[in-house]
């Protein structure tokens, strides 16, 4: 437990610090494509004029990642909100772990590789296949593959998801193709490695939040039990299900690789399966399908015997999954656990496509609360349906939840996340997105209002940058352009730094008008404490604001 923060006796608001999290609203680097910048933002607009506001750093080392080209997400993004510092994060630990062999010294790795080569059994590898670094990294996967052929396991399937997430939205053959021809060129008499199953990211398998079980249960058919449209190879799925379904990459359906209409790699009894994908939002629930004795969620039909490890380990409260790779970063003292220890009141909320952001992620991938008296989560259930079909998504609800809880009073620090800017953002729908940013800025000057009423504080950021940056452009700075002439929708997040913005119903002269520059999101946390009249630990990033 960490000991209760020293008040400073500087700062008195009658009213709550509210923490407004725009997910994936940045300040883009490039007019065109600039869904931000282009979308009627009234509320916004005014309060950048009205209030002090700082632009701060949100992806690469700022977040904790192995370099400034990674773009930040919502992982890293909230860690660092929600952790007052930088931690080394999955993606660095990993490459770290296989890079000095450590991955491979481990126990876990040791037990599932001579699994493999006692049974004579298979070893499996389930995850995204791209270089997005969000979720997974494929040079991560090549490298295990050929340690697991090195150390004399015989055979290796892959159960690759197509990405277009966190990568170009059509680009799943930059991956697939040099990857089938890795496979072959280690394959020799002792050795067979295979894709066996894949399909888009957003249609199986990576569920999170138990936002919709159905994509999980889709998962298991494809991977496990080999049911579903057969194909020859990867690339024979892919280029025949594009031309089908018109689907970008994260939303192609799911394909099983046969042979003489035979399943190539389904998952048996006495195989070993590693999910390489480090991050843990989408990876809990199809470890929790291998794992769980009983599944309520869906029926497996049949649940192979074998030995699972996750690449990391995806929540360390509950220690989920039972065996994993590579250690997670350590992180503690977070400002959710020093505003507990304070007796700080707080309420937290997001529609469930960020609910575990604004909990879980922001609380250092811990689920639970560090105070139940003192603490309320809200989740306001998201539609299962394609976010460009409504943008809008649930943020009035959420600013109706936020407004009633302002109003009652009960709340010294509030906090929530608006999916909008992300969520959109990730279909790659420029009048979509443009809806989203317009419907997400009406709601976040409802709650303005409210919070000036009460006589609070309204801190307005995001995690990393997403709607800011629309199109794909090349090293030059153009737009790059489709065939038909329409720009190339880019679904990836941004590099861009995000705003912060202090709108203070009360300012009395306490700190500088003149907001810190050159800081990360990390100084989002110790700026909150300030706020609410508490001086930030030594170890934390500075605030942004400076108390006089
Ligand atoms: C996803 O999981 O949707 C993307 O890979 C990253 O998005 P997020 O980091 O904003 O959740
Ligand atoms: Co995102």
């Amino acid at each position: 437990m960490v000991d209760a923060l020293k008040k400073m006796g500087k700062i008195s608001r009658k009213g709550p610090v509210v923490l407004v999290i725009m997910d994936g609203v940045g300040f883009g680097k490039y007019k065109e494509g600039d869904a931000v910048a282009s979308s009627r933002t009234g509320t916004l607009n005014k309060l950048y004029k009205a209030y002090p506001w700082t632009k701060l750093k949100a992806h690469g080392t700022a977040v904790g990642l192995p370099s400034d080209d990674d773009m930040g997400n919502s992982e890293v993004g909230h860690n660092a909100m929600g952790c007052g510092r930088v931690f080394a994060q999955g993606a660095k630990l990993v490459n770290a772990s296989i890079s000095t062999g450590a991955m491979y010294e481990g126990t876990t790795w040791k037990k599932l590789i001579n699994n493999a080569k006692e049974k004579q059994s298979t070893l499996h590898f389930i995850g995204l296949l791209s270089d997005g670094n969000v979720h997974s990294h494929i040079d991560n996967l090549k490298a295990m593959i050929v340690q697991a052929k090195k150390e004399g396991v015989s055979k290796v399937r892959v159960h690759a998801l197509l990405d277009g997430r966190d990568v170009g939205e059509l680009s799943a053959l930059e991956y697939f193709d040099p990857f089938e021809e890795f496979l072959s060129g280690l394959n020799d008499e002792g050795f067979d490695a295979k894709i066996a199953s894949g399909g888009g990211r957003m249609v199986i398998t990576m569920d999170r939040y138990n936002a919709n079980w159905n994509m999980v249960k889709k998962g298991w058919e494809t991977h496990v039990l080999g049911e579903g449209r057969m194909f020859d190879s990867a690339h024979e799925a892919i280029v025949t299900l594009r031309e089908e379904s018109k689907a970008i990459d994260q939303d192609l359906p799911p394909f099983v690789i046969a042979k003489d209409g035979k399943p190539v790699g389904t998952i048996e009894d006495g195989d070993s399966v590693i999910l390489f994908n480090f991050r843990g939002d989408r990876a809990l629930e199809i470890t929790k399908a291998f794992e769980a004795e009983e599944l309520t969620e869906f029926d497996r039909k049949r649940r192979p015997d074998i030995e699972y490890a996750g690449m990391m380990e995806y929540d360390g409260d509950l220690h989920v999954p039972a065996q994993f790779l590579v250690t997670p970063p350590a992180i503690d003292k977070t400002l959710a656990e020093y505003l507990c220890a304070s007796k700080v009141k707080q309420f937290s909320i997001s529609e469930t496509q960020k609910f575990g952001h604004i909990t879980y992620f922001f609380n250092g991938n811990r689920s639970g609360k560090f105070d139940a008296s003192l603490e309320e989560y809200v989740e306001i259930l998201s539609d299962i349906v394609p976010f460009e079909e409504r943008p809008w998504m649930k943020c009035a609800e959420i600013a109706d939840r936020v407004i009633k809880e302002v109003e009652n009073g009960d709340w010294d620090f509030i906090k929530l996340n608006f999916p909008n800017g992300d969520m959109v953002g990730h279909t790659g729908n420029y009048q979509a997105v443009v809806c989203s940013m317009e419907g997400l800025d009406l709601q976040i000057g409802r709650i303005y209002k409210a919070v000036m009423e009460a006589g609070g504080v309204m801190v307005i950021t995001a995690d990393h940058g997403n709607a800011d940056d629309m199109f794909e452009h090349a090293k030059d700075g153009s737009v790059k352009y489709k065939e038909n002439g329409d720009p190339q929708a880019k679904t990836s997040h941004s590099l861009n730094p995000v705003p912060c913005i202090i709108c203070d119903s009360n300012y009395q002269g306490e700190y500088e008008t003149e907001l810190k520059s050159g800081l990360g999101i990390s100084s989002i946390a110790a700026t909150c404490m300030n706020l609410l009249d508490f001086e930030s630990p030594s170890e934390y990033d500075p605030s942004i604001i400076t108390v006089k």
